[in-house]
């Protein structure tokens, strides 16, 4: 597997986790964007969700492909947000937001009940850099 299927199969593994009518938290990064990319295709097919983009990059793609977009103004509590990881070491300590989005990714975190970080095999560390 290349490393963008990696990406492509960890972001699917997050999808499994999306149902109908959630609020959703979307990251920002590769990882998320091949997880936007598989979300509007179930939007495509009649999924409803709505979701509140953690950066201005995400914002733009869930736009071009017809992933519905709110704000944490108008929707403040929101299910589930996915994201990706910088690194994982094996306890499974998180580094995120080295993509320079750590602040809404932080706000947008605190705001969902839930919160998937999603890596592949690329994000593996002995130690944090
Ligand atoms: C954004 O601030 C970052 O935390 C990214 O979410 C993280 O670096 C993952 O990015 P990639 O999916 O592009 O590796």
């Amino acid at each position: 597997m290349d490393a963008r299927q990696l990406k492509v199969e960890a972001a699917r593994a997050a999808l499994a986790h999306v149902s109908e009518g959630m609020r959703l938290g979307i990251g920002t990064g590769t990882t998320a964007e091949e997880f936007v990319r598989l979300l509007a295709e179930k939007v495509a097919t009649g999924m409803t969700v709505i979701g509140v983009p953690t950066s201005e990059r995400t914002a733009l793609l869930c736009r071009e492909l017809g992933v519905p977009l709110s704000t944490l103004e108008e929707t403040p509590e929101l299910d589930l947000t996915v994201d990706g990881a910088d690194e994982v070491d094996p306890e499974l300590t998180l580094v995120k937001g080295g993509g320079g989005a750590l602040l809404r990714e932080k706000i947008v975190a605190a705001a969902s009940q839930r919160m998937i970080v999603v890596g592949d095999r690329s994000k593996k560390v002995e130690t944090h850099s």
